[in-house]
């Protein structure tokens, strides 16, 4: 057998209107963690799937263990030994861990055809203990957090001897304390001799768990390196073709007249007697430990959950808005975490979702609409670079960064006066993330007031005009530009006190 237990060779998978991987390469050794990284769009996801036998491919060689073979569904290639990651579970909700685990494959009892549990729970708490979690395997998988979830696909990956395990942006939806599990958990499974495949946009992770990194753009292979000798540098370079001259485009703008006021917002058991205020000019950040009631303000703000009490003044107006609309209505957006639930209708075209939620702007006779509309589509297509053959493209087609794109130019397109940012750059591409920045900008140079809701330190540290930190439903402190780094920010979430220097 020789040095790879996978090597993919040219592989060609074309899409209509797209050639979503152009000669593709990729080899994988046992006990390594191989990142994959690349633009939004650059056809990760779609190699990955080719190996997984969730998509076929047009061309190209795959060698397991030196052996040619095409995975034809994702049970074939599950059999073959690779287990696919993806960021929606593939867990029945209803069962529970073991359940999960074991599906279609339960121990029965001797010839019977009832289920051993004793066994089953057994069985389970062994591979669970292979990698390190201790988790009750009688839990229902619904009660679980993500990352628990995630725990629980890994065990089953293992449960049926995968030799190959790929992850897409596992990472994205994780608290820090979770990746810290998972990191500690993808060393176990090298020790095992497991080959991984790591999706990530964030460089500093693959810095962190990675031995070698392969980079594409626009569905080529750019090259292999090592993450020792490969610095972010170089490997932005390698992504987007060209240097990143700054990573944060921070403009700064006089700081205008109150736009928004919050005065002892409370939602009971969720966030408590919440205060701050957004002005004309500026983009506030929202940081905190994920489920600290960060999104959970925002939501109450935005009139998607009920107060229990406190007041939300708006342009010295009082109001609470019952419902989204209503805050639409009075110039509220909010940019919700959770794009694929909330932002898109994935069977409408980039340009039905890009103008969706300003509909109002474009309607002057049915001629002129549609042209305004594509016009609009367009140029957000085009300064956002969202990858898609054309603004007719069904937004299900395109990759996971370029949707998420899409829900952007919806909300960068309207008229509101307050804007509220959910993880506004999360699973985009450096490239993009930078323009999105510029495009944030833009808004504020125009009068808008920004609320960035982030867990990513450095975009909060390189673009907000004053970060306020959240610690268990409270604000625990605010600090400016000039005096926040990332420890005072990171000792408030924490439920400590700032330093003083
Ligand atoms: N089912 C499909 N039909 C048409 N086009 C598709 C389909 N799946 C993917 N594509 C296109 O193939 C290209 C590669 O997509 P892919 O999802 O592999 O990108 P990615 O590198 O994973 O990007 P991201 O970082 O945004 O997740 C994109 O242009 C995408 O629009
Ligand atoms: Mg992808």
């Amino acid at each position: 057998m020789g040095e790879y237990i996978l090597e993919m060779r040219d592989i060609v998978k074309r899409f209509p209107g797209v050639l979503a991987v152009d000669h593709g390469q990729l080899n994988l050794r046992a006990g390594e963690v191989h990142c994959l990284v690349g633009e939004n769009g650059a056809g990760k996801s779609t190699l990955m799937k080719i190996l997984s036998g969730a998509q076929p491919m047009d061309e190209g060689t795959l060698l397991l263990e030196g052996v040619p073979r095409s995975p034809q569904s994702p049970y074939h290639a599950q059999q073959l030994g690779i287990s696919m990651i993806y960021q929606e579970f593939n867990l029945s909700p209803n069962l529970n861990v073991a359940e999960n685990i074991f599906l279609g494959r339960e121990p029965r009892r001797g010839p019977t055809p009832f289920i051993d549990w004793r066994k089953l729970y057994a069985d389970a708490r062994a591979i669970l203990g292979r990698i390190g979690v201790e988790m009750d395997v009688r839990r229902p998988v619904s009660g679980l957090s993500v990352a628990e979830q995630q725990m629980v696909e890994i065990a089953k990956a293992l449960s049926v001897n995968a030799k190959i395990i790929v992850m897409d942006e596992p990472s994205a939806t994780l608290t820090n304390h979770e990746l810290r599990a998972l990191f500690a958990l993808i060393t176990s499974l090298k020790k095992q001799g497991i080959g991984l495949i790591y999706i990530s946009h964030r460089l500093e992770e693959i810095a962190e768990v990675g031995d070698r990194v392969t980079v594409m753009r626009d569905g080529r292979y750019v090259g292999t390196e090592n993450v020792r000798d490969a610095n972010r540098e170089r490997l932005i370079h390698m992504m987007v073709g060209r240097r990143l001259e700054e990573e944060f485009p921070k403009e700064r703008f006089r700081k205008g007249r109150e736009r928004m006021r919050l005065e002892g917002l409370t939602r009971r058991g969720v966030f408590e007697n919440i205060s701050f205020s957004l002005h004309e000019g500026e983009i506030v950040g929202l940081t905190g430990l994920v489920g600290a009631g960060r999104t959970e303000v925002a939501r109450a703000i935005f009139g998607a959950d009920p107060v229990d009490g406190g007041v939300v003044h708006l342009n010295g107006e009082t109001l609470i808005c019952k419902s989204p609309e209503a805050a639409i209505r009075h110039g509220i957006g909010l940019l919700t975490e959770d794009r694929k639930n909330q932002g898109l209708v994935l069977d409408m075209s980039v340009r039905e979702n890009a103008t969706l939620a300003n509909l109002d702007a474009l309607t002057m006779g049915p001629f002129v609409r549609r042209r305004r509309e594509r016009a609009v589509a367009g140029e957000f297509v085009e300064s956002l670079n969202i990858k898609t053959p054309g603004i007719e493209q069904a937004v299900r087609n395109l990759s996971g960064g370029n949707q998420q794109k899409v829900v952007l130019a919806k909300w960068l397109f309207t008229d509101c006066k307050v804007l509220l940012f959910d993880e506004p750059t999360r699973g985009i591409d450096v490239g993009a993330k930078v323009e999105i920045y510029r495009l944030m900008n833009n808004l504020v140079r125009e009068g808008v007031a920004v609320l960035m809701i982030s867990s990513e330190l450095p975009e909060v540290l390189g673009m907000c005009d004053r970060i306020l930190v959240m610690h268990e439903g409270r604000l625990a402190g605010e600090l400016t530009r000039d005096e926040a780094t990332q420890e005072r920010i990171m000792a408030l979430a924490t439920g400590g006190v700032t330093a003083t220097v």
